[in-house]
Parts: C-alpha cells; sequence; structure tokens
C-alpha cells in the first residue's frame, strides 16, 4: 500500500488532505471534527486584530441539486468572527489536542500579524498561513512573520497576482507556499426577486470548488517551477483525483474547503482512500513518487494527430463524444456495434477525448 504520509516545511503529517480556512476550520471544534473525519494536517480560519462582521447571507451554491457540487460556491465570509484571543485562550489547544500539526492563518498587515504571530507560536500552534487576499504587500507581511516567529510561515496567494513572480520573491522569506484563495469578484442574481444572493456590499462574492480547480492547478504549477519550496494547492479539490492532479502540477499536499462545506467532515478521509486507491492502482508507493510528473510535459506540450485513438473494449457506443463533435466527424450505429472517427472531418480539437466518460478515447 502507497505510504501517504508528507513532510513539508519539517512537519510530519499522516496525509496530504489538510483542512483550509473557512468555515470549515471557524474554531477548535470543527477543527477537532475534520481530524476526526480523516484530515492530515488542520489549518484554521483566518485571525487578525478584531473580529470580522460578515454580511448575511454570505454563501451560495452555484447551481441547485445535483450540480452544487460539481460547480462550486459564492462567498463573502470574511476572516474569523471570534476575537484574538478567543483563538489564544480556547481554540487552538483543542486542535492540537488532536495531535495532528495545526497551522494558524493570520491577516492582514504586517503591522497586525506581527502582534498576533509571537502569541500564536507561544501556543504551540505548529505553522503560520498568511492570508493577503488581494490586498498585497506579500514581502513585507513575509518579513515581519519571519522577524517574529520560528515556527515555519506559508504564503497563502491570491489567483490574481503574478504567482510565479510572488514565489519567486517570497523564497527566502517563507518556508512554502499555498495556492490559491478564492477568485472573484463574482456575482449571481436570484431570477425570482431580482436581488444578488449576498449579503455583501454589491452583493458581490468569491468563488470557490470545482469551477476554481484549473486556475488553482495552473497556479500551483507556475509556482512549483518557479521556486523549490513546497507548494500546497487549494482550490476545487473535491476528490482523490483532483488531489493527484495537483500532486502532478507539483504540490506537495492539498487543502479543502468547499467539498467539506457541501459534504461534512468525513470528506477528508473520503479523499484521502481515494488517493490511496489511486496510488495502489498505477503502481505508486507515495504522493512523491507523482509529484510534478506533469511539469515536463507543459514545458514539451501535446499534439494530437487526428483521429483520437480508440479503445474498442471500453467504447460502450454512448455518444456523448458524437453529440459534443461540433465537426461532425464521429458516426455511431448502436445495433451494427459500429464507431468510427472520420479522419478527414477530424480537426483534432480533443473535445471528444475530455468528454468520454469511459475513456474509451485518448490522444494516443
Ligand atoms: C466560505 C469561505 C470562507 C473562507 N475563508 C477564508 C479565510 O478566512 N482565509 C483564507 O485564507 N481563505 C479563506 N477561504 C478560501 C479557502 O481557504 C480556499 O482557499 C478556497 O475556498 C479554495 O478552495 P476550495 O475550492 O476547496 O474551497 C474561504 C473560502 C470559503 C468558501
Amino acid at each position: 500500500m502507497a505510504d501517504l504520509r508528507v513532510e513539508i516545511a519539517g512537519l510530519k503529517f499522516r496525509n496530504p488532505v489538510f483542512t483550509a480556512a473557512g468555515p470549515t476550520s471557524r474554531n477548535g471544534m470543527t477543527l477537532l471534527n475534520a481530524a476526526a473525519g480523516g484530515a492530515g494536517g488542520l489549518v484554521a480560519k483566518t485571525v487578525s486584530v478584531k473580529p470580522a462582521e460578515v454580511p448575511k447571507p454570505n454563501m451560495a451554491a452555484m447551481g441547485r441539486g445535483r450540480i452544487v457540487s460539481r460547480r462550486g460556491i459564492l462567498n463573502a465570509e470574511l476572516w474569523s468572527e471570534l476575537p484574538f484571543e478567543r483563538w489564544y485562550e480556547k481554540e487552538y489547544e483543542i486542535a492540537l489536542g488532536t495531535g495532528l500539526p495545526v497551522i494558524a492563518s493570520v491577516g492582514y498587515t504586517p503591522e497586525e500579524v506581527a502582534s498576533l504571530a509571537p502569541k500564536i507560536q507561544e501556543k504551540g500552534v505548529h505553522g503560520i498561513e498568511f492570508s493577503t487576499h488581494y490586498v498585497g504587500g506579500h514581502t513585507e507581511i513575509a518579513k515581519s512573520l519571519k522577524a517574529s516567529v520560528d515556527i515555519p510561515v506559508f504564503a497563502k496567494l491570491s489567483p490574481k497576482v503574478n504567482v510565479a513572480e510572488v514565489a519567486k520573491s517570497l523564497d527566502r522569506l517563507v518556508e512554502g507556499i499555498v495556492a490559491i484563495n478564492t477568485y472573484g469578484p463574482c456575482l449571481r442574481i436570484d431570477i425570482e426577486t431580482g436581488k444578488p444572493v449576498l449579503g455583501s456590499e454589491l452583493g458581490q462574492g468569491w468563488m470557490s470548488g470545482s469551477a476554481l480547480k484549473p486556475i488553482a492547478l495552473r497556479c500551483v504549477a507556475d509556482i512549483a517551477k518557479s521556486t523549490k519550496k513546497p507548494v500546497i494547492g487549494v482550490g476545487g479539490v473535491m476528490k482523490g483525483e483532483d488531489a493527484i492532479e495537483f500532486f502532478m502540477a507539483g504540490a506537495s499536499a492539498v487543502e479543502v474547503c468547499t467539498a467539506a462545506i457541501l459534504e461534512g467532515d468525513t470528506v477528508y478521509g473520503r479523499i484521502v482512500s481515494e488517493i490511496q486507491d489511486w496510488l495502489d492502482e498505477h503502481g505508486h508507493s507515495s504522493v512523491e513518487d507523482v509529484k510534478g510528473m506533469a511539469l515536463p510535459h507543459l514545458e514539451k506540450g501535446i499534439v494530437l494527430e487526428p483521429p483520437p485513438k480508440i479503445d474498442r473494449e471500453r467504447c460502450t457506443l454512448c455518444g456523448l463524444c458524437r453529440k459534443s463533435c461540433v465537426y461532425h466527424a464521429i458516426s455511431i450505429d448502436k445495433a451494427k456495434g459500429l464507431f468510427e472517427i472520420d479522419k478527414e472531418a477530424c480537426e483534432a480539437c480533443g473535445m471528444c477525448i475530455s468528454v468520454c466518460p469511459h475513456d474509451a478515447l485518448s490522444v494516443g
């Protein structure tokens, strides 16, 4: 069986699936529940010098019913609504009681983080993640944290900055990079009322979940190419295969927020066992085995010579590929068991490969 333990900046994690700063890490009890649900590391909700006053409502799914979990959510939550003293006196201690590495999250100015960080370290918390979330000032905050604590410091980046450049500029100041925070601002309207779905200023919010994953993966790969520091991927990890994608893009571990909001605390254990199964089935002995696997291919690129390769054993003639073939190159005759791709009509766009639910088509 693959060994799922990972070590990042000297911290030892039982598995590579951590909580992320958000409502599912908003106090000691939620972190305790996440540990019981199988998380390998505990990242706490961002704290600042004063409690946040959050607009209400502040979370909305991007779709209803079955598509909810596939798309993601918008949120207008801010940092922790609890005063820092409460975290200091009670919440970190509860999380530390799990025996898992605990990473606090702090914001937002160099002065603010410098005033909080030594107290966080004093509590025995193992690491500190800082969130700038579009306010910038990464280098100043990192310097301020470096000067105030000895525990590992992680910078959490927003997708709108040039993540490769920021990561490079932080190379000597942090022990790791976390990518990414939510994307936005975004908007949704309730068409029955004509009102925004969120209670924030201008009704705007920030996007997370599946829709964020391709942006997060690109950021992780950009960062992994620009620094040797460990990268923790976050954004749209809903299942084990998502985590594998992040590892292949260069991540050493992943954080999970939206999937935990939608599914509950057992999500971490489910994702961990899906990672385990995938690694075992593919003959890998650890996360390290697949880490960064995609990076050389990103440099070289890939080319599809038409038509895509067909695995006839796997093809069920379901016809999904034909529906999405805008070049009308695919013909299927279920009665005769026929599946053909017209080489002349095929423009090698690759769409059919990505929609096939049975992996019957490939670049080859
Ligand atoms: C409701 C909500 C609250 C969040 N609060 C914080 C926060 O306090 N600090 C922070 O750095 N990120 C915060 N995030 C961002 C998440 O930690 C994570 O970076 C982002 O949601 C992408 O991951 P996901 O797709 O797994 O949710 C929040 C996200 C959500 C959905």
